[in-house]
């Protein structure tokens, strides 16, 4: 496919607001951080203009549902998990600009004016509609607050939404038995008054709108399949407002009592979050340049679940405020959802004790090891598999053995032979060596292109195929070294031995640049050890096909280990900890249009 490419001033990334209501755990990462984090350092980098917007999505049913487990307040709950993983993403190195919240009162306003100039421009339509109704409780339930019998497999367990043991998408007036998960009493039907947003009035405007994107820049061949099945489908208004306390007022008379639907106020984040930095910069217009102006790109990373929400219904909704108002906010030119990743063969499930939060991996491992495992198995076409042996092979095998080795080696040895000082090359093309095995010129030449290689995935959302470029200029340095055996030349041939060792100090620096998206930490590490001033990153994406900026005589830092091996024991210890299971291997199956509320 012919991908036009349009010139873009500035560039906007989002990533999936997680929840606030659990930890984050590896699967998260894989899905929508990891990737954002690699292109955002990749974009600052090549020196484009980029700001990274995210937060906590702190609305929804399943909030109120653990503040009642846990005889505490939805607030209480928010607080703790907004805390907790702002935190596990800090440390993981997710280089965010703002982490905002949507319990702020700025995202309250934010959604509200979005709601009302919905309403106000006569886009949402009223409906009546019967729900069940908790009469002791007086308050109309919500599908995940009733719980009875399933009408196709009996399961007396079914939720309102789902029944999770036959996997069939309910609604909760087809349970038989219902009864209310809040006093245990049998509900009763009643009538209830609620605003729609008719997505049907935009179908024609959205399928044009995935079409031009798609051929501007090339989306994902999954997230094409997912909306064209919907659109097949046919789009269908939808609820924006439900019966609950916790949330988003409705700001209407009369529904004083109702809150916006959590997925209406969530995308809206992303907007109020982006105005919470702008207000944090000093600069409170600023984020209409990224929000209300055609020359920025916007990018919305996020993970398979999510793809109606950020592929129709987000789009929509903008497209809706656009019809009516000078202001037009630009939609995103791309949504580059993985899909799942799986743990050791099966879903991660918080309930069955599978998985592993990203706060306890980390107290153990270096992120820089999490996050190259994850690369390396991005479910960028398919879902794939985190398993504890394959992250021990990752790090023992490629982090430790080639790219840990081969730094250690080179400047070992230049503290070594040059009394660590970057050996001078004054016959540089006398010594260029054409020949057998791992030669000058092939080694130039992999310096010289990996970068564009490596832009040339990243520019399309392939970050593991970008990284395995990456990795293959250090396994080629790797055998570079071994092919020219600086520790015999050093004697019998001074002048090639200098070649040699001043070629892997340069790849030592491309590395390090190339290397910053992905492992950030390392790559620090890796630029003090070559002493070299600001960051991998200042320097810029461009400069690693330089073979010229380590000058001559340049002193070094000492070495230090980069990559310590994962002892068996360790990795051991981890699979003897994950419990017996006896359900099903996960699926690769595509994500239903359910609701999340
Ligand atoms: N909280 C949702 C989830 O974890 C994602 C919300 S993305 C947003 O699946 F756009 F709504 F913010
Ligand atoms: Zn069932």
């Amino acid at each position: 496919m012919i991908i036009v490419q349009k010139q873009f001033k500035r560039i906007l990334v989002t990533a999936a607001l997680p929840y606030a209501n659990g930890k984050i755990h590896l699967g998260h990462l894989a899905g929508a951080y990891l990737p954002s984090d690699i292109y955002v350092r990749y974009q600052r980098s090549m020196k484009r203009n980029v700001i990274f917007i995210c937060g906590s999505d702190e609305h929804g049913v399943p909030i109120t549902i653990t503040a009642e487990q846990e005889g505490t307040t939805p607030q209480a709950v928010v607080d703790r998990y907004h805390a907790l993983n702002k935190s596990a993403f800090e440390q993981f190195g997710m280089s965010f600009d703002n982490y905002s919240r949507t319990s702020l009162p700025l995202h309250h306003e934010t959604a509200k004016e979005f709601f009302l100039k919905l309403h106000g421009t006569a886009v949402l339509k009223e409906k009546k509609d019967k729900q069940l109704y908790d009469a002791k409780a007086q308050m109309f339930l919500p599908d995940r607050y009733v719980e009875g019998t399933c009408p196709i497999c009996q399961n007396p367990e079914a939720r309102g939404d789902q029944c999770e043991q036959c996997g069939t998408f309910l609604s909760p007036t087809e349970l038989l038995n219902p009864r209310s998960k809040i006093t245990g009493e049998t509900p009763v039907v009643r009538e209830t008054a609620h605003w729609y947003f008719p997505l049907g009035d935009f179908q024609k405007e959205l399928e044009q709108y995935v079409r031009d994107a798609d051929k501007r820049d090339g989306w994902k061949e999954n997230v094409l399949k997912y909306c064209r099945g919907w659109f097949k489908e046919g789009l269908q208004d939808r609820a924006v407002t439900r019966d609950l306390q916790w949330g988003v007022k409705v700001p209407l008379k009369g529904f004083e009592k109702k809150v916006l639907y959590v997925w209406f106020d969530a995308v809206l984040g992303y907007i109020s979050s982006t105005k919470d930095w702008a207000q944090h910069l000093g600069k409170p217009d600023e984020w209409k340049k990224y929000w209300l102006d055609d020359s920025t790109k916007y990018v919305a990373f996020i993970g398979k679940d999510n793809v109606v929400f950020h592929c129709i219904v987000f789009p929509a909704m903008l497209m809706a405020w656009n019809r009516h108002s000078n202001e037009k906010y630009i939609l995103p030119e791309n949504v580059p959802a993985n899909e799942f990743l799986n743990f050791e063969g099966q879903k991660f499930s918080k309930s069955r004790g599978w998985g592993i939060d990203v706060d306890e991996f980390l107290a153990e491992f270096p992120a820089d090891t999490l996050r190259y495992t994850l690369t390396m198995n991005l479910p960028e076409s398919r879902d794939a598999d985190f398993t504890w042996k394959d992250f021990q092979a990752r790090v023992n095998n490629e982090l430790a053995d080639i790219l840990g080795n081969f730094i250690n080696r080179t400047l070992t040895f230049a503290h070594r032979n040059y009394g660590g000082k970057v050996p001078a090359t004054p016959n540089f093309d006398r010594l260029y060596r054409k020949g057998k095995g791992a030669t000058d010129d092939a080694l130039l030449i992999e310096i010289g292109t990996t970068a564009d290689a490596a832009s040339h995935h990243f520019e399309r959302y392939r970050f593991r195929e970008g990284t395995q470029d990456i990795m293959n200029l250090a396994r080629f340095a790797n055998k570079y070294f071994n092919d020219n055996e600086p520790w015999l030349t050093i004697k019998q041939n001074p002048e090639r031995c200098a070649m040699t060792i001043n070629l892997c100090l340069q790849t030592i620096r491309s590395l390090a640049i190339l290397l910053e998206p992905i492992l950030p930490f390392a790559s620090a590490t890796i630029w003090k050890m070559l002493n070299l001033k600001g960051s991998p990153s200042d320097a810029g994406w461009e400069s690693a096909n330089s073979i010229s900026e380590l000058k001559e005589s340049h002193h070094l830092n000492q070495p230090e280990i980069l990559f310590t091996k994962i002892e068996d024991t360790m990795i051991e210890k981890h699979r003897s900890q994950l419990p017996i299971m006896t359900e099903p291997k996960s699926s690769n199956s595509t994500p239903p249009i359910h609701d999340q509320h």
